[in-house]
């Protein structure tokens, strides 16, 4: 053994260990929340996820759901570990086809990949599973599945897929999806995006095949199994439909039917307002045992109780309303919510005056109306209601009295083609109230902080009704 040899071999120890130092110094655990002040521990740091693939089996009896998700991401920083949100019982990981160690632990999966992840690397991540997901809760004791009397809802705002797949779980990581579902044969299972048709499998299921080729937030995927009639088709203007009715609507049934079989006209009417609809495919989903509706991305779900008195298209305009505003424009922190539920009811307001039953005005008056000046509802900030207010009636009602005031301030041609420039320049993406509010004084050429002030920001009735004529 020469001296030289022994030179060479101590140089190149000596090079490696410099590469692991910085290594080890450059590198950390992602962080277990994506930074929101009212749910801190929604999403994670460290990696961006472009594609889910979701490969289930389900059987309704006994509510037992267990297959794999694969999760496409990029590292956003050296990583030693990272966090998926998910709350069922984790069988195994890999992650870039090497097994990795993992720990549950309320709600956050927390994986180590060995060798740790570089900043910028491609990651593969498979997670495989089973659980009976209608007997897991959340820290709060919450459990957001619904299992029904034939199958079941992963539905629900803005916690679901922590109930079904493991995600990075925040409005500001969206992706692309395939939603892969196998049930008894006879057992319809619906999704997001397009129907890309059934595949048989052994012991009697079926695979319902759906795909998102937009990007799509992981609490607007959802997944609805149970006997279902179906309606399919394309609509006039090209776009591939599917509306599928619960077999247990009973006598709300046709109303249902007169309501979501409207969708392709609704979405035309909102094109006009609010710029070309984002998305590749459009339906509906009726079904008892949900209690609200909720704007799945391509296909809201709907409760029957919407249609008990007839027909309901208000309903129909607000949640594809959010197809612009929350689906394809999404908040950046959940504090942002008057973004989506401000516009999603100021579409009933448009949907209103465009089937005569009142104008946009005569509905601001009404609203502004309902509530007493002494009413707790003035109380709540439309844009800070607090983690536990999102879904307030203030932040729909109130909401859609601060639209209107934009509106009546700065005239319907600017007013417009503020909606129309934001749904453009924020497609497919996340933002806040200040930067609309920024947008909407910079279209209109008007400084409008006062105004947003009064009717987001401010506690207490507002003095007037906004753009009531005085001789009414
Ligand atoms: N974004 C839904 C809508 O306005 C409301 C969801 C309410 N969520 C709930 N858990 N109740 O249509
Ligand atoms: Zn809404």
């Amino acid at each position: 053994m020469s001296i030289r040899s022994k030179t060479t071999a101590a140089v190149a120890s000596a090079a490696a260990m410099a590469f692991f130092a910085g290594t080890a110094l450059a590198a950390s655990p992602g962080a277990p929340g994506a930074g929101d002040p009212y749910f801190p521990k929604y999403g994670n740091g460290g990696y961006d996820v472009s594609h889910y693939d979701i490969r289930l089996n389900y059987n309704p009896t006994g509510d037992q759901l267990s297959g794999t998700t694969t999760i496409l991401a990029k590292a956003t920083q050296d990583l030693t570990q990272f966090n998926l949100d998910f709350l069922l019982k984790v069988k195994s990981v890999r992650v870039n086809n090497v097994p990795a160690s993992f720990v549950s632990d309320d709600g956050e999966l927390t994986l180590t990949p060995r060798g740790g992840v570089r900043k910028g690397q491609d990651l593969t991540i498979v997670v495989t599973y089973a659980d009976s997901p209608s007997t897991v809760k959340n820290g709060n004791g919450f459990t957001a599945w619904t299992k029904t009397p034939d199958g079941a809802l992963a539905i629900g705002e803005p916690e679901i897929a922590s109930w079904w797949f493991p995600s990075n779980d925040h409005p500001t990581d969206k992706a692309t999806f395939d939603v892969n579902v196998a049930v008894p044969t006879g057992v319809e299972a619906i999704s997001n995006g397009t129907f890309v048709g059934q595949t048989r499998q052994i012991n009697g299921y079926t695979r319902w095949n759906w795909r998102s080729t937009k990007p799509q937030a992981t609490y607007l995927t959802f997944l609805t199994i149970g006997q279902f009639e179906l309606r399919q088709g394309t609509t006039p203007s090209g776009q591939p439909y599917v509306n599928a009715y619960s077999e247990r609507l009973g006598d709300n049934a046709d109303a249902a039917k007169a309501s979501i079989e409207r969708t392709p006209e609704v979405v035309e009417f909102l094109s006009e307002n609010f710029g070309p609809y984002p998305f590749e495919a459009q339906g509906g989903v009726v079904t008892p045992n949900l209690g609200y509706a909720l704007e799945n991305q391509t296909r809201p779900t709907y409760d029957t109780g919407f249609f008990r008195r007839g027909a309901n298209t208000y309903v129909v305009a607000h949640e594809l309303g959010h197809q612009w505003f929350g689906d394809s424009v999404s908040v950046h922190h959940w504090r942002d919510i008057w973004l989506n539920e401000g516009f999603a009811s100021y579409a009933e307001f448009l949907w209103s005056e465009h089937v005569g039953e009142g104008t946009a005005q005569e509905n601001a008056d009404f609203t502004y109306d309902l509530y007493p000046a002494d009413s707790e509802f003035w109380n709540v900030l439309p844009g800070d209601p607090g983690a536990g207010a999102v879904f307030d009636g203030a932040v729909y009602d109130r909401g859609a009295l601060a639209v209107h005031a934009l509106r009546v301030a700065v005239g319907d041609e600017k007013f417009f083609e503020i909606l129309k420039t934001w749904v453009a320049e924020k497609k497919y993406s996340d933002a806040t109230i200040e930067e609309f509010i920024a947008l909407a004084e910079r279209v209109s050429g008007q400084q409008l902080d006062q105004l947003f002030q009064t009717w987001l920001f401010t506690k207490g009735k507002p003095a007037e009704a906004p753009g009531r004529s005085a001789d009414v």
